[in-house]
């Protein structure tokens, strides 16, 4: 049976960006394999320094995941941190990986430029990564665009690895939806948390409207013709309405007479009505204060079955065990 395997960094509150890129392509391969979704909580460790915080994010993300549909009898879901059989198998892979490629990784750079501070945990963030990946012996990897690279990583440590000690890990593929794999953020950049300009899934209703108003446009008059092809707008309209309704607002856009904030307004209410359902089941999930623990507390149990597993052979391969 193939098996899914994604994570989450529970760094903020998920947004848009991630429910498309990562958790709606995660949630609908639920039935179509056996499923590992993962909450990064190791990895959030390299942004978030408020103990208070991270644990909140940490719920958040299983509740967020949990709502929009993630089925934890068909999806083993879990904390990184409850299997830190990872964390070894991390530092066992790190001593095939090579300097220059965590060099060349784009996020490490980015992230840097943007003004992080240069930890060694950010610079290993890919070794962890691909320790994940391959602990569970994962096919395929349901991910946005931006981890296209770590999954190239991943690919390469594995090989690095069995290269030395023979066919051990399984090397995986990535499984990156063309459509959704750069969800724009109010700025018209990729959305993205260290960005500041995400919309989250579950904002209050007043929230939600003020941040959709404040996506930066042009200064277009209202009366003119404007360009949906460039828009921030449109191109956030499309994922949550029909090809007819996109087609209004394109007509809308080039016939002129409507300002951005009409637009605004219509997305607005897209957005609002797309995560309805998902809001009341969320409600409903947060009522029952042990129902989440109970689901990662299964999810860990299943997930640590597996990584014992894999560890086994690899300490046995490298010769730490016999
Ligand atoms: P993270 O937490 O930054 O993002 C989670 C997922 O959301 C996707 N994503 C986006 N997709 C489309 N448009 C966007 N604007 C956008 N922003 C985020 C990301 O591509 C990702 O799929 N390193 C990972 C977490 C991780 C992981 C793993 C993932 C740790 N170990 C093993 C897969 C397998 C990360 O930082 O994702």
């Amino acid at each position: 049976m193939v098996r899914y395997l994604t994570g989450i960094q529970p760094s903020g509150i998920l947004h848009i960006g991630n429910y498309f890129g990562a958790m709606r392509p995660a949630i609908e391969l639920q039935d179509k394999g056996e499923a590992f979704y993962f909450i990064a909580d190791f990895h959030a460790l390299t942004s978030v320094h408020e103990p208070q915080v991270l644990r909140k994010n940490i719920r958040d993300v299983a509740l967020d995941f949990l709502a929009c549909g993630l089925d934890p009898d068909r999806v083993c879901l879990f904390r990184q941190s409850d299997v830190p059989i990872v964390t070894q198998l991390s530092w066992i892979l790190s001593t095939v990986t090579p300097m220059g490629l965590l060099e060349r990784c784009h996020s490490y750079k980015d992230k840097l430029a943007r003004g992080a501070q240069p930890f060694h945990g950010l610079f290993a963030y890919p070794v962890l990564m691909a320790a994940d990946i391959l602990l569970y012996e994962s096919d395929i990897v349901p991910v946005g665009k931006d981890q296209k690279q770590h999954l190239e990583v991943t690919r390469d440590i594995a090989a690095k690895f069995n290269e030395a000690y023979g066919d051990i890990l399984k090397i995986p593929e990535p499984s990156i939806r063309e459509e959704v794999s750069t969800i724009p953020g109010l700025d018209g950049q990729k959305m993205s948390k260290s960005y500041g300009n995400t919309i989250e899934i579950f904002l209050e209703e007043k929230a939600l409207r003020k941040k959709i108003m404040s996506i930066v446009t042009d200064s277009v008059p209202v009366e003119a013709a404007k360009d949906p092809d460039t828009s921030t707008i449109v191109s956030l309209f499309r994922h949550f309405a029909s090809p007819d309704q996109v087609a209004e607002m394109q007509e809308q856009f080039r016939r002129g007479g409507f300002g951005y904030g009409h637009f605004k307004a219509r997305l607005f209410e897209a957005i609002w009505e797309y995560f309805a359902s998902y809001r009341s089941r969320r409600k409903e999930l947060q009522a029952d204060q042990n129902y989440v623990d109970s689901v990662l507390a299964k999810g860990a149990e299943r997930a640590l079955s597996v990584a014992r597993q894999t560890i086994h052979r690899v300490r046995v391969a490298v010769g730490i065990e016999e």
